[in-house]
């Protein structure tokens, strides 16, 4: 599915790095039928992050089983060679780190000629300074909250300021910011007052449920949800 009509509402997108990785088609299924607006879906490579996960056929295979938008947050470097393979396995939004390359203006181009939406990632060390000259050729910008890895980490509360500066400098573009680490409902409130719309949760979504029993991911999405909008 492309992604709908630009909208700075708050998006729930649970992290499936947190999910039961023997039955990612279920667990797609699952969050999304208890609310998730799009699924995060987080590669890694094991050399720009220090950690494995899976790529591009498991991208293809979890696909069918997701309704809505599947965002695709490639850690890993080099990253040009692999947008392709993510494009042809379905992703809606495929993001890379600016960290993980020296061209990052012609892997957004590269990934916008896929027909995708472009996402860019900023490490908690990096300035948003790096993306003045970005803002018209990306369509999200994720402010990572945690550094990239692993879930379940503690949230960098010194992110919030740059989410708050990001969107000033973003203004009326129809860029969305996403961040990616530690959302909780106590930490949520803060980013979307400070003008996030894209909230990634792994551990807080997952915590208590199952395939087998998911409505604690329901509960889990609407308190998010609800502390957000609240601050909004
Ligand atoms: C970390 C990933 C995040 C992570 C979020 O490198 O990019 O998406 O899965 O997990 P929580 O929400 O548990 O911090
Ligand atoms: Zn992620």
């Amino acid at each position: 599915m492309a992604l709908p009509v630009f909208s700075r509402a708050i998006k729930i997108a649970p992290s499936i790095l947190s999910a039961d990785f023997a039955n990612f088609g279920a667990e797609c299924r699952a969050i999304e039928d208890q609310g998730a607006d799009w699924v995060h879906v987080d590669v890694m490579d094991g050399h720009f992050v220090p950690n494995l996960t899976f790529g591009p056929a498991t991208c293809a295979a979890i696909r069918p089983h997701i309704q809505g938008v599947m965002d695709v947050h490639l850690m890993i470097a080099p990253v040009d060679a692999y947008i392709d393979a993510y494009a042809q396995a379905g992703a809606d939004v495929i993001t890379a780190h600016l960290e993980a390359g020296p061209h990052i203006h012609r892997t957004l181009q590269a990934i916008r000629n896929t027909g995708k939406k472009a996402g860019l990632a900023l490490n908690p060390g990096t300035g948003i300074d790096a993306v003045a000259h970005l803002l018209d050729t990306v369509d999200l910008i994720c402010v990572m909250t945690v550094n990239p890895g692993f879930g379940g980490q503690k949230f960098i509360h010194s992110q919030v300021d740059k989410v708050r500066s990001l969107r000033a400098m973003i203004g009326d573009r129809p860029v969305h910011i996403e961040i990616d680490g530690g959302v909780t409902v106590e930490t949520a409130p803060l980013v979307a007052a400070a003008g996030a719309d894209v909230l990634v949760a792994g551990s807080a979504v997952f915590k208590g449920g199952s395939v087998a029993d998911p409505a604690p991911y329901g509960a889990n999405i609407a308190a998010i949800r609800k502390a957000a909008e609240a601050a909004v």
